[in-house]
């Protein structure tokens, strides 16, 4: 071998090593452009653009493709950032708070939006009242507790008892307006900027997340303003199967599939609990709701999950996928299989993980965490 074909040669290896260093550089400078958020300015602009994940093994078993909205990710842990948001958002926009000045955020709630208004409230320098049922999971009270909201404790009610939690929340606010002081009732359930942000954010993120491809939608009820919001969004645009998961003592199941609201724990003497009889918080409801009601003619289906079925799948997502998921979530985990049997193999769903499990571990996750770490999911779905 001559010294000029030993030098081409090395020269050659040097050029080729040099051009699969620069290749491979330039795509990780391009994953990272990609993988990498901007800095954000405060904690509100955490809020929303959450990521979907595919549950693996609920796809695998269905031989569909089953999607979870990690709304769990917002800053406060649940799709409710967006609702506090975009309630004081619009109180300001109308004047009724005033961006730098003092102002309270009132609120009756079971847990969830609370704890958004209250974190919501510390970034944008307001502060928060919220008035909630007794029994509501030591996680949530704690929480609100930390981040230094007043919190009001008020023994579950029919709605129509003036002391239940919204009425207390909606008086507390009535009472510091008329000594001159400013501030808001959030108002959850029949305030529209509830829906209207899911049909301007969750919805859009869906859409786009999954190409427009999605053949059911499926989300729980409590205030109404996801289920409304999002669907709205979609069929506006293509016709995803939307399915309203119930939890068992709810009467959204006989409304949306019969007309009636009702369910059989109505009849005297059987209902344990003045609220909705489950151990599921935040889904369900015996009433409706103005932010149900503009989107009810959405809804295709209810499907009916039992507490049993809840906590039986929230173990199994949890070992099988390492998605730890709060109550309402393994509600809509549950009618996702079952709606998928109804769409058949190779269909897309995509369901509400609305919050995590963390929320639940003194009540929900304290029954679910003794369920057989190998249970099947022909097991978890027995009804
Ligand atoms: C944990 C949880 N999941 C689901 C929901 C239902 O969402 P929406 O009120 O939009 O119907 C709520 C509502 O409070 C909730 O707290």
């Amino acid at each position: 071998m001559s010294i000029d074909s030993g030098y081409w040669k090395n020269a050659v290896t040097f050029v080729s090593v040099s051009l699969a260093a620069y290749t491979s550089w330039k795509y990780y400078q391009a994953v990272l452009r990609r993988d990498t958020p901007p800095v954000k300015q405060s904690v509100d602009e955490l809020i929303g653009n959450t990521p979907l994940v595919l549950i693996k093994s609920l796809s695998k078993a269905t031989g569909t493709q089953i999607y979870a909205k990690m709304e769990l990710c917002n800053p406060a842990g649940s799709a409710k950032d967006r609702v506090a948001f975009n309630a004081i958002r619009e109180a300001e926009q109308d004047g009724r708070l005033i961006k730098g000045e003092p102002g309270w955020v009132f609120e009756g709630t079971s847990g969830s939006t609370g704890i958004s208004i209250a974190l919501l409230c510390n970034s944008l320098g307001y502060r928060a009242h919220i008035s909630l049922p007794d029994d509501t999971s030591n996680e949530k009270l704690s929480l609100l507790e930390s981040l230094g909201a007043t919190v009001n404790k008020v023994k579950p009610a029919s709605i129509v008892d003036p002391n239940q939690y919204v009425n207390a929340a909606k008086r507390a606010c009535e009472e510091l307006v008329k000594k001159g002081g400013r501030g808001i009732f959030a108002d959850q359930f029949e305030n529209e900027a509830n829906w209207r942000i899911h049909y301007e954010t969750t919805g859009p993120e869906i859409y786009k997340q999954m190409n427009g491809l999605i053949d059911g939608f499926v989300a729980g009820c409590g205030t109404g303003g996801t289920i409304t919001g999002v669907s709205k969004y979609l069929k506006e645009r293509i016709s995803p199967h939307v399915v309203l998961a119930d939890p068992q003592g709810s009467g959204f199941y006989n409304r949306i599939n019969y007309g009636v609201m009702y369910d059989k724990v109505e009849k005297e003497g059987t209902r344990r609990r003045h609220q909705v009889d489950t151990m599921v918080e935040g889904i369900g409801l015996n009433r409706i709701t103005r932010n149900f009601e503009l989107g009810e003619h959405y809804i295709d289906e209810s499907i009916r999950v039992t507490d049993d079925q809840a906590l039986k799948m929230s173990k199994f997502l949890s070992v099988q996928d390492g998605l730890f998921i709060g109550s309402s979530t393994a509600i809509n985990a549950v009618a996702a299989v079952k709606l998928s049997r109804k769409l058949g193999k190779g269909s897309r769903i995509v369901i509400i993980a609305c919050d995590s499990g963390s929320r639940h571990l003194s009540k929900f996750w304290k029954t679910a965490k003794d369920v057989d770490r190998d249970i099947s999911l022909e097991q978890v779905m027995v009804d």
